[in-house]
């Protein structure tokens, strides 16, 4: 269980959810894990919870200059970074309409966040991450960027772009770049926000007929770190019980 000893993960909106099962995933595995979300009090919270390898830091993604000084904070207090998680994203059941629904103010403010946060972090980060054994960074998409009807469906379109992108951008530095576009995953948010009838339907379309959870990503994103999926660049990886499979 200590296959990440010694190594230092950042992982965005680690406060809860998705990011909160990352953490205590990579800390059981013996990482320093540095929980960056924009509720810093929670992340804190979270942080206390999982012990001595965590450390919370109240970060907003889309805030550039903010993303680069906490960067380099962390990799000046540990020495380097070798695990970008790059989580953070507005994903409220509002912003799964179409764009001229949500406006464009709320739409530029979700890419923002989910796309422009993605990009300044890893850039922010690389630097770090370059040429340190088995540096991994991973985008969490979503299958909503496959039928690509909303305006949360394009952000994580961009998502899987900016992925094939810095995969390109950053293999030569030995940094890889991959994905994970998760169906429905029943994380607090989506369990306060989404409608009963959305689940359901979703639901109806999984080939695995059973409740997708967080340690169902959190293992996807753990194959992604590891050496064994050292040959695996520039992917993203389905997890959502094969939705977009059904004929
Ligand atoms: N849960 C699902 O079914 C599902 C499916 C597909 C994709 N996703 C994606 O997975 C990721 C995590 O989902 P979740 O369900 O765990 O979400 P969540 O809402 O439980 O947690 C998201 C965290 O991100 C933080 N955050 C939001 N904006 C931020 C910002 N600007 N800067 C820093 N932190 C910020 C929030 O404070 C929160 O702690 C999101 O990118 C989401 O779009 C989720």
């Amino acid at each position: 269980m200590n296959e990440h000893s010694g190594k230092v993960a950042v992982i965005t909106g680690g406060a809860r959810g998705f990011g909160r099962g990352f953490a205590e995933a990579l800390a059981a595995r013996g990482a320093r894990v540095v929980l960056a979300d924009l509720d810093g009090e929670e992340a804190a919270r979270a942080a206390a919870a999982i012990g001595d390898l965590a450390e919370a830091l109240a970060l907003d993604v889309a805030d550039e200059p903010a993303v680069a000084a906490a960067m380099a904070d962390v990799a000046r207090r540990h020495g380097g970074i070798d695990i970008l998680i790059n989580n953070a994203g507005i994903h409220s059941a509002a912003a799964a309409q179409p764009i001229g629904v949500l406006g464009l103010e709320r739409s530029r403010q979700m890419f923002e966040v989910n796309v422009w946060g993605v990009i300044q972090c890893t850039l922010a980060a690389a630097p770090f991450m370059a040429g340190r054994e088995g540096a991994a960074i991973v985008n969490i998409s979503s299958m909503a960027s496959y039928p690509c009807t909303t305006a949360y469906g394009v952000t994580k379109l961009a998502v899987r772009g900016v992925t094939t992108a810095f995969a390109h951008e950053l293999g030569p530095q030995g940094i890889r770049v991959n994905a994970i576009a998760p169906g429905l995953i029943m994380t607090d948010t989506i369990r306060a926000e989404l409608p009963e009838a959305v689940v359901a339907a979703v639901s109806a379309q999984q080939i695995v007929k059973r409740e997708g959870a967080t340690s169902d990503i959190v293992e996807a994103m753990l194959y992604l770190v590891s050496p064994g999926s050292g040959f695996v660049t520039g992917e993203c990886l389905r997890v959502s019980g094969g939705v977009t499979l059904q004929a």
